[in-house]
């Protein structure tokens, strides 16, 4: 195994006015390549704020950060940037589509930001990707006319165009329901399982159980660094199953009970 992300010790701190806010206060661990690992953590722990440094957005305070064999955490912006192109595949929650565009067109746009590819290439590489995350006959829809779950899966395709070495979702499945966010994860299962390395936070258990391993923050640190099953397991044995979905029954990822603390309040 060979190591994908390493990090050090990160802090950053978020200066608003007169107030210091201490989101990240020393975090560290190590993924190796081909891990599919969940983060998850009450609201204003600081999971967004870690998923944007492990995704070159920003750089930390303070601590070391190294992606695929570079040292990130002094990288100037435009560095930064180049950075993210070449090694990173983002999901968001909200699938930043561009209305007007085409699927086949939102795919290739990170082609385009990268230069040196002519258009016919683009538009073929990005047609690949949209197949194979089983959209190849929706390719001329604009996004309004494609449904969340096929919208989330663009959003997908785009983010593997540029064939990153590690894929970065931030709440990939909050804006779907949980039909669609199961296919989704089986989407992420099968591209995990095919080599990508995959980093995702979520509120959801039934979502975080699809990853291997779990970090937990709380509180700008790193809580439980754990294996899913573990994590589950350890909660309580004698909690009830959650109900097999059929992606699960097919898939046999074992059936983990709720964690009740991370049950979203509404
Ligand atoms: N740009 C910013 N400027 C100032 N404070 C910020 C900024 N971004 C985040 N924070 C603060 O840092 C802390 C961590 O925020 P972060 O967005 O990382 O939380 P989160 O775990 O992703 O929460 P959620 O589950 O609600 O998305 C919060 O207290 C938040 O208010
Ligand atoms: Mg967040």
């Amino acid at each position: 195994m060979s190591i994908m992300i390493s990090a050090r010790d990160l802090t950053r701190t978020y200066q608003t006015g007169d107030i210091e806010v201490h989101a990240l206060r020393g975090v560290s661990f190590d993924i190796q390549r081909g891990e599919f690992v969940a983060i998850m953590g009450p609201s204003g722990s600081g999971k967004s704020t870690l998923m944007n440094l492990i995704g070159c957005l920003d750089t930390p305070t303070s601590g070391s950060y190294t992606l695929d064999g570079l040292e990130i955490d002094q990288l100037e912006k435009p560095l930064l940037a180049a950075v993210r192109n070449r090694k990173i595949g983002f999901v968001f929650q909200q699938f930043h589509l561009l209305a007007r565009n085409s699927a086949l067109e939102n795919v290739a746009l990170p082609l385009a930001y990268r230069g040196g590819l002519p258009a016919d290439e683009r538009l073929e590489r990005a047609a690949e990707s949209l197949e194979r995350v089983g959209l190849g006959e929706r390719m001329d829809h604009k996004p309004q006319e494609l449904s969340g779950g096929q919208q989330q899966r663009v959003a997908i395709a785009r983010a593997l165009v540029t064939r990153p070495a590690l894929l970065l979702a931030d709440e990939p499945t909050g804006a779907l329901d949980t039909r669609t966010s199961e296919e989704l994860m089986g989407l992420l299962t099968d591209l995990n399982r095919s080599g990508m390395t995959v980093v995702l936070v979520t509120h959801e258990p039934d979502v975080a159980r699809y990853a291997r391993r779990l970090l937990e923050i709380r509180d700008g640190l790193l809580q439980r660094d754990v294996p899913t099953a573990e994590a589950w397991a350890a909660q309580d044995p004698h909690a009830p199953h959650l109900p097999a979905s059929p992606v699960e029954r097919a898939r046999r990822v074992g059936r983990l009970p709720v964690a009740r603390h991370w049950r979203r309040s509404a």
